[in-house]
């Protein structure tokens, strides 16, 4: 049975380095949005660090989810319902959003779902554009995943294709790593590569004449290490060459799956989503190849491309639209598939 989305939902979202929080009235409109980072936690160590992810989320959780609560200018007494990140993610931070959820659910007496972590980068194109309703594509572009699904109203999202080893958000944050970039790397590749001559390198496209839509960040990343190992010491400006070369190099990939992905599926809209969703060259070569091929790309705006709880809220509002409510059984999940049912969902 379904009934109309719930009126106040407050969403949590803590499934890596970033503890979030935000209110979505009517499945749609965003009244709050906060995000708490960490990339001052981590910066040392040059990567998320789980453990100090965790015990930051721990201290930071009941300070996000009150300041979303204060900038919506609701009381907590006012929630319909929470929808909160169940997975996948780190499981020890999953676990500390999942255990205040399931407390403030309990305290107020509303109902809990757990929501898929891309189910969520999936809703922030439709929060974003009120318009894009399904069927349309959905390229979702994260330092966890790339995949690319069909977006159907009646159906769990297809999986066209998806990375056979690393996610392309990952690659970029291996790469700013080997050129001393720092952390976090999406953008500060991008900054770098703004400097820089894209065409100075020829750094493969993995899997770019493969039929299907899988895609391949590996070799890519081998091959920047390969050359950054044998050049040794760079200057500045190779270094920006070769994040130009890189980043060109993995955004050509992405244009072209979702090129002919439109073309064999037909669909003429295609939602992309997830932190690298953020990239201004990625933005900027869709948009052209859209206008070229006919289709139209849609990109959420920054704030709702990278983690953040807004999304996790929408995606719950149609959950708990739907009558699905999770107890305080409810379980934090590291892996879990997007296209067959979450293990969550009894
Ligand atoms: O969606 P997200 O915030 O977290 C995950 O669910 O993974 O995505 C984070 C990823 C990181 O790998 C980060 O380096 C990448 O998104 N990213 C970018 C940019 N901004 C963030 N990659 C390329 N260009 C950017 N501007
Ligand atoms: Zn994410």
């Amino acid at each position: 049975m379904s009934s109309p989305a719930p009126g106040w939902v407050l969403g949590i979202e803590s499934s890596c380095d970033e503890m979030a929080a935000a209110v979505v009235r009517g499945g749609r409109e965003i009244v709050s949005s906060c995000v708490h980072g960490q990339e001052a936690v981590h910066r040392p160590y040059g990567g998320v660090v789980p453990e100090l992810a965790s015990r930051d989320h721990v201290r930071a959780v009941h300070q996000v989810v009150e300041r979303a609560l204060a900038e919506a200018g609701i009381a907590a007494e006012a929630l319909d319902g929470i929808a909160v990140t169940a997975g996948p993610g780190l499981v020890g931070s999953l676990l500390v959003g999942l255990s205040f959820a399931k407390a403030l659910a309990y305290r107020l007496g509303i109902p809990m779902v757990g929501v898929h972590h891309l189910s969520g980068h999936l809703a922030s194109a439709e929060l974003a554009d009120a318009s894009l309703a399904p069927p349309y594509l959905g390229l979702v572009v994260s330092g966890g995943h790339t995949a690319l699904y069909r977006i159907e109203s009646d159906a769990p999202p297809g999986l066209l294709g998806e990375t056979r080893d690393d996610a392309v958000g990952e690659a970029f944050d291996k790469v700013a790593a080997l050129l001393g970039l720092g952390f976090p790397g999406g953008p500060a590749v991008s900054r770098a590569a703004e400097q820089g001559d894209p065409r100075a390198f020829a750094f493969p496209r993995p899997l770019a004449d493969a039929r299907g839509f899988d895609f391949s960040y590996s070799g890519l990343k081998t091959a920047v290490a390969t050359l950054v190992e044998r050049r040794g010491a760079l200057s500045d400006a190779e270094r920006a060459d070769v994040a130009a070369s890189f980043e060109s190099a993995a955004i050509d990939v992405l244009v072209e799956r979702a090129r002919r992905a439109a073309k064999e599926t037909g669909l003429d809209r295609i939602a992309v989503v997830g932190g690298v969703a953020a990239n201004s060259r990625l933005r900027r070569d869709l948009a052209a190849a859209g206008e070229r091929d006919g289709f139209a790309a849609v990109f959420p705006p920054m704030a709702l491309c990278t983690d953040n709880a807004a999304m996790i809220a929408a995606a719950g509002a149609r959950l708990l639209a739907r009558g699905e409510r999770h107890g305080p059984a409810l379980n934090a999940y590291s892996r879990a598939p997007l296209a067959a049912a979450a293990p969550w969902a009894e």
